[in-house]
């Protein structure tokens, strides 16, 4: 029996893929690479050891994601396909509506088809919108305050609901607060298209020398020094709470979200400080007015996935920073200059349907 996973070639995905390999899973990776490298996957078995099934096949495809169904016994969906930059769906709503929700349906559909009722889903905190009760508890009242969020919120009520149509199913809705770091082998990590929007890819492009200074987004907030703070969590413990939510929703029936993160929150000016002390480099900063929609504070609660899933983030800020730079400084260009060698000489992507293998 095999785990699907949608959008395995992304950022947490891959490390996902990582953590399943390693514990033994068989995986099929269904990705449409619009937004990730065929490159991250091949890094995947590299690290592993390990080949798997992989479908250049888009989610909103039917016909086509459908034959992944009809040709391996699938136990179990981890659903990380989805588009999730802020400031591109407040300009394309549509977009982020058509790609994220109807992609969902499009999966679950073909679940309810072949009787595939266990699913961990992508959500993330930003379902909580500008809550100023910290630290944030799953039972807080959401209130996405952009399209991106509204579509993780809009997905988790459409899985509420299936649940309640038929109980058998089993859902665990995994709630990201701020995933930064790496695979510690530094083969893998996070590969932003263009200039990157979220602090720690910005960070560790300056120190790398792509950009020149970081702009910190208000220093007026009500909060030790000024700056935002977040609950920054290490890709490999989000990527293992993948793993223990999985074995909750093979084992269980319902649906139920979670907090993924550490409990603790760090200030923009902490976070530039631990970097500059795990890469040995000083990160010029700019300060500026504050960034729009930005809430001053923002941290979970994390004791319900540790009660119910027995996950607790065990990776702190230093190794998350040392993780990000050694990532960072190994492949400054991501995996922008293997990505052209590949489609120079041939594209594994010949036959959607039929699927490849990794390595070929
Ligand atoms: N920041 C800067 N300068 C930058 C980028 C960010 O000062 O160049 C600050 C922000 O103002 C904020 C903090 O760094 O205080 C973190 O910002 P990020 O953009 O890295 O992350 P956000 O908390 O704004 O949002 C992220 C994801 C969302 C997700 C949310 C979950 O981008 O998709 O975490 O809490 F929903």
């Amino acid at each position: 029996m095999a785990i699907l996973v949608t959008g395995g070639a992304g950022y947490i995905g891959s490390h996902t893929c990582v953590e399943l390999l390693n514990e033994g899973y068989e995986i099929i990776v269904v990705d449409n690479f619009s937004n990730s490298k065929p490159e991250a996957l091949k890094r995947v078995s590299e690290i592993t050891g390990k080949s798997f099934k992989i479908y250049p096949v888009d989610v909103l495809n039917k016909d086509e994601l459908e034959e992944v169904f009809s040709n391996h016994k699938i136990d179990s969906v981890i659903h990380f396909a989805g588009f999730k930059a802020v400031g591109e769906s407040v300009t394309f709503p549509l977009k982020y509506y058509q790609n994220n929700i109807t992609g969902t349906v499009v999966l679950c559909d073909l679940m309810k088809k072949y009787k595939v009722k266990n699913l961990v889903f992508s959500s993330s905190a930003t379902v909580y919108g500008s809550t100023d009760q910290v630290p944030i508890v799953e039972n807080t009242q959401l209130g996405a305050v952009n399209p991106y969020g509204r579509t993780k919120q809009m997905i988790e009520e459409i899985l509420q609901d299936l649940h309640h149509s038929d109980p058998t199913w089993s859902i665990a809705i995994l709630r990201y607060f701020n995933p930064i770091g790496a695979h510690e082998s530094g083969r893998i990590g996070e590969d932003p298209n263009g200039i990157p929007n979220n602090l720690m890819p910005y960070i560790s492009q300056v120190a790398v020398g792509k950009l020149q200074k970081l702009t910190v987004f208000g220093n007026d907030y009500p909060t030790k020094d000024g700056t935002g703070v977040r609950d920054y969590i290490h890709v490999v413990d989000l990527a293992i709470g993948h793993l223990k939510a999985l074995e909750n929703v093979q084992s269980t029936c319902g649906v139920d979200a979670y907090n993924l993160g550490t409990g603790k929150g760090y200030s923009v000016l902490e976070m530039v400080g631990a970097f500059e002390n795990a890469s040995g480099k000083s990160i010029p900063i700019r300060l500026s007015k504050r960034r729009p929609g930005d809430a001053a504070t923002c941290f979970a609660n994390p004791s319900k996935a540790k009660e119910k899933l027995n996950w607790q983030a065990t990776r702190g800020i230093n190794v998350m920073c040392a993780d990000t730079w050694r990532w960072q400084r190994n492949n400054p260009d991501g995996y922008e200059k293997v990505l052209k060698t590949i489609i120079g000489s041939h594209s594994p992507v010949q036959n959607h349907a039929a699927g490849f293998l990794m390595p070929e």
